[in-house]
C-alpha cells in the first residue's frame, strides 16, 4: 500500500491547477505532489465548460501514480465524497451537505464544489490528477457566473451570511480526508467508496431527472432526459435509476438536473 505524503506548491495566479499538475507530471513531479493557487485565470470544470476562478475559491489539484490498477473514475467519486465530508466539518449538522452524482458537492441543494480528474500516461502506467473548486469566500456577485447550470451555485461566504473561512484550514482538511479515505481504498476496493459516496448523498430513494449525455468526436453531445428513483452506484461507479416502468437501468454519464423531494 503506498502511503502519500502531500508536498504543497502554492501560486497566485495560474491558468490551471490541473494543466500545471500535468506539465509536472510529464517532468516527473512525484506523487503527492499538491498544486494550490488563489485564483485560476482558465480554470476547467467537467464536460468541457469554464470554472470561473476568482480571488475567495479553493483551487488545487494532487498527483496519484498508483503502483496498481485503478480506474481513475473510483478517485473521481472518491474525491466527490471526501470533498463532501469537508464541507460537512465546516457547518452544523442541521444543513442540507451531499453529493451529487457523479462528484458535485451541495449546500441546500445549491453547488458549492465539483472535480476534474484527467489522466496522463498508459492504462498501466496511469497518472491521475485530481483537481478540485471549491467557492469559499465567494461573493454572492461572482456567483452569478455559475448561474445557467442546473443548479445555482453557493459558497461558504453565502451560506454563512459573511462569515469568511481560512482557505488552508479548508485545504488541510480535504488532504487529511482524501488520504485516509485513499489508504482505506486500497485495502478494501472499489467497495468502501461506494458505501462512503452513497452516504453521503442526498438522492438515495429521491426521484430524479437525469439528462443523458454522450460523446461523439470527443465533444460531448445531449440526448433525452429520463426520470426515476435514483437507487444509488453499482459497482463500476454508475448512477443506478429505478424507471417508473420499475425497470432497473445504469447509466455511466449523464448529468442530474432535478431532483424532487
Ligand atoms: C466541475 O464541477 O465542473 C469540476 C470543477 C473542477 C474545478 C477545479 S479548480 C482546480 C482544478 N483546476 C481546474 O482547472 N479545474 C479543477
Amino acid at each position: 500500500m503506498s502511503h502519500v505524503v502531500p508536498q504543497i506548491f502554492r501560486y497566485e495566479s495560474i491558468a490551471s491547477t490541473n494543466s500545471t499538475l500535468k506539465e509536472r507530471a510529464l517532468q516527473g513531479a512525484q506523487e503527492g505532489t499538491v498544486i494550490v493557487a488563489k485564483q485560476q485565470t482558465l480554470g476547467r470544470g467537467r464536460g468541457e465548460r469554464q470554472w470561473h476562478s476568482p480571488a475567495g475559491g479553493l483551487y488545487l489539484s494532487l498527483l496519484l501514480t498508483p503502483n496498481f490498477t485503478i480506474r481513475p473514475t473510483d478517485l473521481a467519486l472518491l474525491a466527490g465524497a471526501v470533498m463532501t465530508q469537508t464541507v460537512k466539518s465546516f457547518f452544523p449538522s442541521s444543513l442540507s451537505v451531499g453529493v451529487k452524482w457523479p462528484n458535485d458537492c451541495l449546500i441546500q441543494g445549491k453547488k458549492v464544489g465539483g472535480v476534474l480528474c484527467e489522466t496522463i500516461g498508459e492504462p498501466t502506467r496511469l497518472a491521475i490528477i485530481v483537481g478540485v473548486g471549491i467557492n469559499i469566500n465567494v461573493p454572492s456577485s461572482e456567483l452569478k457566473a455559475f448561474d445557467s447550470r442546473p443548479f445555482k451555485a453557493t459558497s461558504f461566504l453565502e451560506v454563512s451570511q459573511g462569515k469568511s473561512f481560512e482557505l488552508d484550514k479548508v485545504l488541510e482538511s480535504f488532504l487529511k480526508f482524501f488520504f485516509k479515505a485513499y489508504e482505506v481504498y486500497q485495502l478494501e476496493g472499489f467497495r468502501f467508496i461506494q458505501t462512503l459516496w452513497e452516504k453521503e448523498c442526498l438522492f438515495i430513494g429521491k426521484k430524479i431527472e437525469l439528462k443523458e449525455t454522450g460523446l461523439s468526436l470527443g465533444k460531448n453531445i445531449n440526448s433525452a432526459s429520463i426520470q426515476g428513483t435514483f437507487l444509488g452506484i453499482d459497482e463500476s461507479g454508475a448512477l443506478v435509476l429505478s424507471t417508473s416502468q420499475g425497470e432497473r437501468k445504469s447509466f455511466v454519464t449523464g448529468e442530474i438536473t432535478c431532483c424532487w423531494s
